[in-house]
């Protein structure tokens, strides 16, 4: 324990502006000194740093304190780490209250369960390492990284280690030197079966994972060789002092230099980390293999807001470098995104190459997302209208997630370039989707909202999905839903050649004519349906693309949200029955006739229940000739609904 004069002379030398200092680029205001907030984002500096006082304020977020306090907030430092860090960097030395094995013992049991966990880790840690380094059958964990390229100096300062394969060599060791059961079961180290001593890493090297202090909080363990059965790697579970989504691997090491580049490199494994720093790439932390999560993300914040990921370049790694990278987005940082040349990782490609060349590819082909997005999809999308819209879709949608509106604009202008599309229809759909959020952000406030908010949307999102799987049925009766499925197939299939009883027709042709003499009744969809009709009289028929890129910002928004719609009849049969192209347009034919038939039987339904209506009436007021027309007219309907479910599926 650090001495209560050790104390009171650390803080009698510690001075707020030496230490914020360090950190915050500082400007003389007077007696004072201001910079930009550390703790939140700002622009024009309100942080105050007044040496006279000895303490910081920031006027925009409140946050306050002394030059401990500052260590203890910003860097997340426990208290005496905060002290013998102001030691050491004014040259105090630290007098230690000496303890006697009684004094140990009782301070172990005097400290909450969270410091036991961590003492607990720290003990299996330099057992781990001990293990590796002095006994004959450790030496196979050294082999095993030393195989891998680590040098000594990298396997010290991470820490690493090996757990022996005999089943409870840690477990009795610890019990020995006096660590309770209980509390070696709750870290995550020894078996959690009632009353069993087995560890629960065995035969594997070990990776410690440190928080931000440089504590350990969990180990990955790491199989040597391949086994198809065993995990490659076993992880610390959660536990009290452990929470996965909290921590990335390395940033203890890492964080001065992501201060210093200004940048964080985010990588996949544990021996990317150690790899990249030991080819002196010291700015990166790793995900561990899993999604981003909002609190990872914002433990960089707090010291950089360029964030770079670098990852695999296979298929897995792309999709992995997607996930999570809108979250970076609405933290209102800045997201890049590397993609290393498949089979490579990041540890292998440095090995490979070397540090420079490293540096030299991540600079050179690391790129904002919304160009990579595009880029890794273009080629896709060109070929397939749909394929596009859901990209415009999507990027639209991260888009719509960055807090600042100057950046916003600047991705809106490169988009609309990309996608040779009006500024202008980016603009509308952003904003629009910015201030449907600002709407349900109003709702999750209002608890009663939100439940009438949830239900409405999962009618709709069962809705949806229905009219394209086999219970198209069931959405029979939603007459918006039915009517954007009839512009749907214009815009999607419009342009489509279709054999219907012997001619070639155009599927905007066939649709118009089963439709005649009805009206689109959705008001957000009669302009586009209109703009069909009338093209089509002048003898017009477009595809997909000519409404994504339409000049009226109305008609190409709902080909944008229609099209991007993230599901397909089509798609679903084409992936269930694994049907060719050829096959293709059969499939598209019926699920066009399907749609069909449940558009115009819902119409028909609608008007048999009018003219029954009539017909009450009618009788009531004893109408009589009334009620014949009336009669006539319901058998005709009810005919033509016949006729209509039974040519369901069996046209063409
Ligand atoms: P990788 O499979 O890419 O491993 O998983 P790696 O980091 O390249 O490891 P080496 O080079 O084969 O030794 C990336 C990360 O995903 C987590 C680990 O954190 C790993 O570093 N992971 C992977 C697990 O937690 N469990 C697993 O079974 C596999
Ligand atoms: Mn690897």
């Amino acid at each position: 324990m650090i001495s209560v004069s050790t104390i009171q002379k650390i803080n009698d030398e510690a001075r707020v502006e030496d230490i914020v200092g360090e950190f915050v680029t500082l400007k003389k205001r007077g007696a004072n000194l201001q910079g930009l907030c550390p703790f939140h984002n700002e622009k024009t500096p309100s942080f105050n740093v007044s040496p006279a006082k000895n303490i910081y304020k920031c006027f925009g977020c409140g946050k306050a304190g002394g030059p401990l306090n500052f260590l203890m907030d910003y860097q997340q430092m426990s208290y005496p780490d905060a002290l013998r860090y102001v030691a050491k960097k004014y040259g105090i030395e630290i007098e230690e209250t000496e303890r006697t094995d009684e004094e140990k013992q009782r301070e172990l049991e005097q400290h909450n369960l969270t410091e036991s966990i961590l003492i607990a880790n720290t003990a299996a840690q330099k057992f781990f390492t001990d293990y590796m380094l002095h006994n004959e059958n450790g030496k196979i964990g050294l082999a095993y990284f030393k195989e891998r390229g680590f040098l000594t100096s990298t396997i010290e300062k991470f820490q690493l280690g090996f757990a022996p394969d005999a089943g409870d060599a840690f477990t009795k060791h610890a019990l020995q030197n006096g660590y309770q059961l209980d509390i070696l079961k709750k870290a995550g180290l020894t078996s959690p079966k009632e009353n069993s001593t087995y560890d629960f890493f065995r035969n594997r090297v070990m990776f410690p994972i440190h928080n931000l202090t440089g504590k350990v909080v969990a180990f990955g363990g790491r199989i040597m060789g391949k086994d198809e059965k065993a995990p490659k790697y076993v992880n610390t579970p959660e536990s009290e002092v452990y929470i996965k989504s909290k921590v990335l691997y390395g940033l203890f090491f890492s964080k001065n230099d992501i201060r210093k580049k200004d940048e964080c490199l985010l990588v996949e494994g544990y021996t990317d980390v150690i790899s990249l720093h030991q080819n002196g790439i010291e700015n990166v932390v790793a995900s561990s293999g899993t999604a981003l999560t909002q609190e990872q993300i914002r433990l960089v914040k707090r010291i950089t807001s360029n964030i770079t990921l670098i990852y695999d370049g296979d298929a897995a790694g792309i999709k992995a470098a997607l996930r999570g990278t809108d979250l970076i987005l609405e933290e209102g940082m800045n997201v890049r995104i590397v993609v290393l040349p498949a089979p490579e990782d990041p540890d292998s490609y440095v090995r490979k190459v070397g540090a420079e060349d490293f540096q030299k590819y991540v600079q050179q082909n690391k790129r904002d997302l919304i160009s990579f997005k595009t880029s890794m999809l273009a080629e896709e999308a060109k070929q397939d209208p749909i394929q596009k819209a859901k990209l415009i879709r999507e990027i639209i949608e991260s888009i719509a997630k960055i807090p600042d509106q100057i950046q916003r604009s600047v991705y809106i202008k490169q988009s609309s370039q990309l996608f040779d599309m009006h500024e202008q229809i980016l603009i509308t759909e952003v904003n629009k989707l910015r201030r449907k959020r600002v709407k349900e952000a109003e709702q999750a406030i209002n608890p009663e909202q939100q439940l009438v908010q949830a239900a409405n949307e999962a009618q709709e999102q069962k809705a949806l999905a229905d009219i394209h799987g086999e219970q198209l049925n069931e959405a029979s009766g939603n007459l918006p839903l039915l009517e954007r499925e009839v512009v749907r197939v214009l815009m999607e299939f419009g342009s489509w050649q279709l054999l219907v009883e012997e001619t070639m027709t155009t599927v905007t042709a066939f649709v118009l004519a089963e439709l005649e003499g009805l009206e689109i009744q959705t008001p957000r969809l009669q302009k586009t349906y209109g703009y069909i009709k009338s093209e089509f009289a002048q003898g017009n028929v477009h595809d997909e693309k000519h409404f994504l890129q339409h000049d009226d910002i109305e008609v190409a928004s709902l080909a944008i949200e229609i099209l991007a719609q993230p599901y397909s009849l089509s798609e679903n049969w084409w992936n269930k029955y694994q049907v060719v192209v050829p096959e293709k347009r059969n499939i598209f034919a019926r699920d066009i006739q399907s749609v069909l038939n449940h558009y115009k039987r819902h119409i028909t339904t609608e008007e048999i229940k009018k003219v029954n209506a009539a017909i009450k009436k009618a009788s009531e007021e004893g109408n009589e000739e009334e009620l014949m027309n009336l009669l006539k007219d319901h058998r005709l309907l009810t005919e033509q609904k016949k006729e209509i479910s039974k040519n369901s599926g069996t046209v063409i």
